[in-house]
C-alpha cells in the first residue's frame, strides 16, 4: 500500500514536470556568460544585465562587440569566440530569464 502511494504522488510529479525543467536547462556556453553576468545582480554592479533582454538585440549587440564597432572592455574578446549560430540559442535562453 505505501509503495503504490509512492507511484500515485511521485509519478505525476515527474511527467508533469520534466520536460519543463529539461527545457529551461542552459544552451551550450551560456554558462560562461553568468559569470560576469549574474541572474540576480545587484543594481549598484556595473556589469549589465542581460537576463531577460530582446534575444535579436543580444546577437546584435555581440555582432558589434565581436567587429569593434560597439566599444567594450572585455566582451569585444568574449563575442570573438561565439559566432552567431552558437549565440542564437545562448540568447533566446537569456531571454526567457527573468
Ligand atoms: C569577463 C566577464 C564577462 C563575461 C564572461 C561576459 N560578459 Fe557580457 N559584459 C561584460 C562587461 C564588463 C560588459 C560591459 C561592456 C564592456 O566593457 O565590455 C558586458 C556587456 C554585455 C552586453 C551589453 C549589455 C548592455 O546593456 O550594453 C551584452 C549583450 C553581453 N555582455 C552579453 C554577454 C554574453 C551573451 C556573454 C556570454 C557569451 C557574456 N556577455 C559574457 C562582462 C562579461
Amino acid at each position: 500500500m505505501k509503495a503504490l502511494r509512492f507511484v500515485f504522488l511521485i509519478a505525476p510529479t515527474i511527467a508533469c514536470c520534466g520536460p519543463v525543467a529539461a527545457a529551461s536547462l542552459p544552451p551550450a556556453g551560456a554558462a560562461s556568460c553568468s559569470g560576469c553576468h549574474a541572474l540576480h545582480e545587484p543594481a549598484s554592479s556595473p556589469i549589465p544585465r542581460i537576463y531577460g533582454r530582446d534575444a535579436n538585440e543580444i546577437v546584435t549587440v555581440m555582432a558589434a562587440f565581436r567587429d569593434g564597432s560597439r566599444p567594450s572592455t572585455v566582451m569585444g574578446r568574449i563575442a570573438k569566440g561565439f559566432s552567431d549560430e552558437e549565440l542564437r540559442p545562448i540568447a533566446a535562453w537569456l531571454e526567457s530569464q527573468k
